[in-house]
C-alpha cells in the first residue's frame, strides 16, 4: 500500500520566471508513484495559519519531486520563503491523473492557462516516447509568466506561446492558438488546465468539434481526500470532488 503522508525535504526553491517559482523536494519513492494530473497536499507551515493544507500539481517527478507554483496568497508566500533542509508535511501524489491517449490518437494537445502549465511538463516525460505529434499551447498574461520551455521540447513538444500583452508570441488569449489544433476526434485529443474561462472555452471547442479531451479543475480545498465534500463542483452527472473524483475530468463532463 502506498503511503500518503510524508516528511520531504526542500532541495531548491527559486523563480524560473519573475512570476514562478520551482519547488524541488526529496520526496524518496513518491516520486514513482506520481502520475501526470495528480497534485501533492503541502503543510507550508508549523505554524497555525494557514490552517489548511495547499495542493499544487507535480510539475515533475524525476529524482526529486517538483511544483511549479505562483504566490497568490499567505500560503504560497510562505512557501516562496522555504530554503533548502527545510522540512515540509505533504500528502500525495493525490486525485485522478490523465489518461493516455488513445493508440489511435495522432496529436496530444496540451493548453495551459498561466500556472496550469504544471501538470504538463511530467505529462510530456510520460509522453516522450509516443510516436505522436506533441504540441503546448501556452496562454499567459504578459512576459512574466514565460519560461523556459527547453525540457517541453527536450520531450519533443512544440511549443505555441500568446501573451495578453504581446510581449510574447501571438497577441492575446490561449484560444487564438486554437487554429494549431487538428479538428479530427478519431486522432486527436485535448487536455487543458488553467483558469475556469479558459477551461469552459476548451469545453465549447471540443463540443463544437466533437473532440475527446480531459480537463484539470481548480477549487479551493481542504482534506484533499475526498472526505470534506469542500471542494465539490457541478457536473452533468452531479455533483463530484475536485480532489478525489478529479482534479482530471472528461471535458464534457463539469459545468463551468
Ligand atoms: C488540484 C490543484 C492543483 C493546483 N496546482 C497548482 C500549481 O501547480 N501551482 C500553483 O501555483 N497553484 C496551484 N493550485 C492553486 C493553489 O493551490 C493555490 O494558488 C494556493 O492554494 C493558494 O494558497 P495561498 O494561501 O497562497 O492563497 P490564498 O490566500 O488561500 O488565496 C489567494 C487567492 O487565490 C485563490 N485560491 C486559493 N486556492 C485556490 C484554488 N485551489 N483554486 C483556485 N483559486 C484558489 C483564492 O480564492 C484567493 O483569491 C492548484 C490547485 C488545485 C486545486
Ligand atoms: S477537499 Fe475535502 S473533499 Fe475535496
Amino acid at each position: 500500500m502506498h503511503k500518503i503522508q510524508r516528511t520531504v525535504t526542500v532541495v531548491s526553491n527559486s523563480k524560473v520566471c519573475p512570476q514562478y517559482y520551482r519547488l524541488s523536494l526529496d520526496a524518496g519513492s513518491a516520486v514513482n508513484e506520481a502520475r501526470p494530473g495528480q497534485f501533492i497536499h503541502i503543510r507550508v507551515t508549523d505554524g497555525v495559519e494557514p490552517f489548511f493544507r495547499r495542493p499544487f500539481s507535480v510539475f515533475r517527478a524525476a529524482k526529486t519531486m517538483d511544483i511549479l507554483y505562483d504566490v497568490v496568497g499567505k500560503g504560497t508566500e510562505i512557501l516562496s520563503s522555504r530554503k533548502r533542509g527545510d522540512r515540509l508535511d505533504v500528502l500525495g501524489p493525490l486525485g485522478t491523473p490523465f489518461c493516455e491517449p488513445a493508440p489511435a490518437v495522432r496529436q496530444v494537445v496540451m493548453i495551459a492557462g498561466g500556472i496550469g502549465v504544471a501538470p504538463f511538463l511530467i505529462f510530456s516525460d510520460f509522453l516522450k516516447k509516443k510516436r505522436v505529434e506533441k504540441i503546448l499551447l501556452y496562454g499567459a498574461r504578459a512576459q512574466a509568466q514565460v519560461f523556459d520551455f527547453k525540457a517541453f521540447r527536450k520531450n519533443g513538444v512544440e511549443v505555441f506561446a500568446s501573451t495578453e500583452d504581446g510581449s510574447v508570441g501571438v497577441k492575446g488569449r490561449v484560444t487564438r492558438l486554437f487554429g494549431k489544433i487538428r479538428q479530427d476526434p478519431q486522432t486527436t485529443m485535448l487536455y487543458a488546465c488553467g483558469p475556469k474561462p479558459m477551461l469552459a472555452a476548451v469545453q465549447d471547442f471540443a463540443k463544437g468539434h466533437r473532440l475527446p479531451g480531459q480537463v484539470s479543475c481548480e477549487e479551493v480545498m481542504a482534506c484533499g481526500l475526498g472526505a470534506c465534500l469542500g471542494c465539490s463542483i457541478p457536473t452533468v452527472s452531479g455533483y463530484k470532488t475536485v480532489c478525489h473524483d478529479g482534479p482530471v475530468f472528461d471535458v464534457h463532463e463539469p459545468c463551468f
